[in-house]
C-alpha cells in the first residue's frame, strides 16, 4: 500500500508526497539553502500539535501565526516585520490556502521595495519585481483544496476596498512541497468537503475555459475523477489515508490546471469572500450549480467529455448538473449563499466586482455586471431557474 502513496514528483515543482514525509522538513529547507526559516501558519493552527512537531523538526525556525482566513494586507505587513526582525532567509508556509498564500507573499515581498498592490496579477506587473528579492519557500499543505502549494500566486484581501487581489510572480512557486496526508486527517468533515470542492471547481473551470491547453485539460479531467471517487471517502472517514493522499494530489492538480484560467464561480466567490468573509471553498461549492446552469449554452462539448470521465449516463448537461447537486447534498454543502450569512443588500456591487475579477475573463460565456448580479441573487435565494 505504502508504495502507492509515496512518490517524488518534479511537476510542476518538487513534491515529496506520502505519509510521514513531514519528517523531511529540515531536509527540504536545506535543499533550498534555508538556514533560518520563518514558519508561517494561521491563527487556527498556532497551537496545533503539528506546528509543535514542525518546530521540533526545525528548531531554528521562527513562528508567525497572525494570519486569518482570507488573509488581509495587514497580515502580510506583520509577517514581513517578523521576517525582517528575525533575520530569516526563507519561509515554511504551513497550513491551508490562507497560510500558504500569506507565507508565499511574505517570502515574495521580503526583498521588494515597491508596495504590495503594485504586484497584482494585471498584465506584466510582475516584471516590476526584483527577482533577487524573492525568498525561497517550503510549502506544507494541511487542507486539500486550494493547491496554493503549487501555485504562482497568493490571494490577499484589500481590507480598505473589500477586494480580493491576486499577487502574482512566476517565481512565487514554492521550491519544495511536502504533501503529507497524515497532516490532513484532523481536518473536520465540513472543511474537507468545502476545500475538496474548491479543488473540483479549479479542475472544472480550467477544463471549460476556452483556449488551447491540452496539458491543463488532461490534468483537470483526472483531478475531477479523483475527487469524485475520494472526496466522499475522506469526508466519511477522515483517517482514510489513501483518500487523503489522493485528495492532496487532486488539489495540486487543480491549481496546476488553472494556469489555463478559471471562470464565473471564482469571479463571484472572490467579492463574496471579500465582503462577507465566507470560506472560499464553501462559497465555490454553493455557487457551482448556478454557474453550470448559466454557462449551459457554451460548455456542451466540454460536458460530453466530463460526463464520460465521471461515468455519467444520459444527457451530459442534465446528468452532470444532477450529479453535482447530489454530490453537494451528500457532502452536506448548503444550497444557498444565504445559509452562509450572505445577504442581498447590494447585489449590484457584487455583480460589478465579479465582472472586474481576473477570473471573469476565463468564463466560457462572456458575462456582464448585471448578469453577475442576477447570478449572485439566484445563489443567495437558491433559485436555479433564475440563473438560466
Ligand atoms: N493561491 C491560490 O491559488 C488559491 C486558490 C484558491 C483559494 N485560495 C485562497 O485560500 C484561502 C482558503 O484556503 P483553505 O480553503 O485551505 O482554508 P483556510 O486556509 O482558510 O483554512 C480553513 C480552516 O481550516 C483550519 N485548518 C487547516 N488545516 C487544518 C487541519 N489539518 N486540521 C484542522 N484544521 C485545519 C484552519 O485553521 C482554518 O480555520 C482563501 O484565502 C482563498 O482565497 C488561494
Ligand atoms: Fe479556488
Amino acid at each position: 500500500m505504502n508504495t502507492l502513496l509515496k512518490a517524488n514528483w518534479n511537476y510542476p515543482t518538487r513534491i515529496w508526497a506520502g505519509p510521514g514525509r513531514i519528517a523531511e522538513l529540515a531536509t527540504a529547507c536545506a535543499a533550498l539553502g534555508i538556514r533560518r526559516p520563518l514558519l508561517v501558519t494561521d491563527q487556527g493552527l498556532r497551537d496545533a500539535p503539528m506546528i509543535r512537531q514542525a518546530r521540533a523538526l526545525v528548531p531554528e525556525a521562527g513562528l508567525f501565526a497572525d494570519v486569518r482566513g482570507n488573509p488581509v494586507a495587514a497580515n502580510i505587513e506583520a509577517g514581513l516585520h517578523a521576517y525582517r526582525g528575525g533575520g530569516h532567509d526563507g519561509v515554511i508556509a504551513y497550513g491551508g490556502g490562507s497560510a500558504l498564500d500569506a507565507g508565499k507573499v511574505i517570502a515574495f515581498m521580503s526583498g521588494q521595495t515597491r508596495p504590495l498592490w503594485d504586484f497584482e496579477d494585471i498584465g506584466d506587473w510582475w516584471t516590476r519585481a526584483d527577482e533577487r528579492g524573492i525568498a525561497p519557500v517550503v510549502a506544507v499543505p494541511t487542507t486539500a483544496g486550494t493547491g496554493s502549494e503549487v501555485g504562482r500566486a497568493g490571494v490577499v484581501t484589500n481590507e480598505v476596498t473589500h477586494q480580493k487581489k491576486i499577487i502574482f510572480h512566476p517565481k512565487m512557486m514554492p521550491g519544495v512541497v511536502i504533501s503529507d496526508p497524515e497532516l490532513t486527517v484532523g481536518l473536520p468533515s465540513g472543511v474537507t468537503a468545502a476545500t475538496g470542492i474548491d479543488a473540483f471547481v479549479h479542475c472544472f473551470e480550467a477544463y471549460c475555459t476556452p483556449g488551447f491547453h491540452p496539458l491543463a485539460d488532461g490534468i483537470a479531467l483526472e483531478g475531477m475523477r479523483l475527487i469524485q471517487e475520494y472526496l466522499p471517502r475522506a469526508c466519511e472517514n477522515g483517517k482514510d489515508i489513501e483518500a487523503r493522499s489522493r485528495m492532496l494530489a487532486a488539489a495540486s492538480m487543480g491549481a496546476t490546471a488553472f494556469q489555463k484560467g478559471l471562470g464565473a464561480v471564482h469571479a463571484i466567490a472572490h467579492p463574496v469572500g471579500a465582503f462577507f468573509n465566507t470560506h472560499h471553498g464553501l462559497t465555490n461549492a454553493v455557487l457551482l450549480p448556478y454557474v453550470i446552469v448559466h454557462n449551459r449554452s457554451a460548455i456542451g462539448a466540454q460536458l460530453r467529455v466530463i460526463a464520460r470521465t465521471l461515468d455519467l449516463a444520459g444527457d451530459p448537461y442534465a446528468a452532470f448538473l444532477d450529479w453535482v447537486l447530489e454530490f453537494r447534498r451528500r457532502l452536506r454543502i448548503p444550497h444557498t449563499l444565504a445559509e452562509l450569512g450572505v445577504t442581498l443588500d447590494d447585489p449590484d456591487t457584487i455583480g460589478r466586482e465579479a465582472s472586474l475579477d481576473p477570473s471573469a475573463g476565463g468564463n466560457p460565456l462572456p458575462t456582464d455586471a448585471a448578469t453577475y448580479a442576477r447570478l449572485f441573487r439566484s445563489a443567495v435565494k437558491g433559485d436555479l431557474q433564475l440563473a438560466g
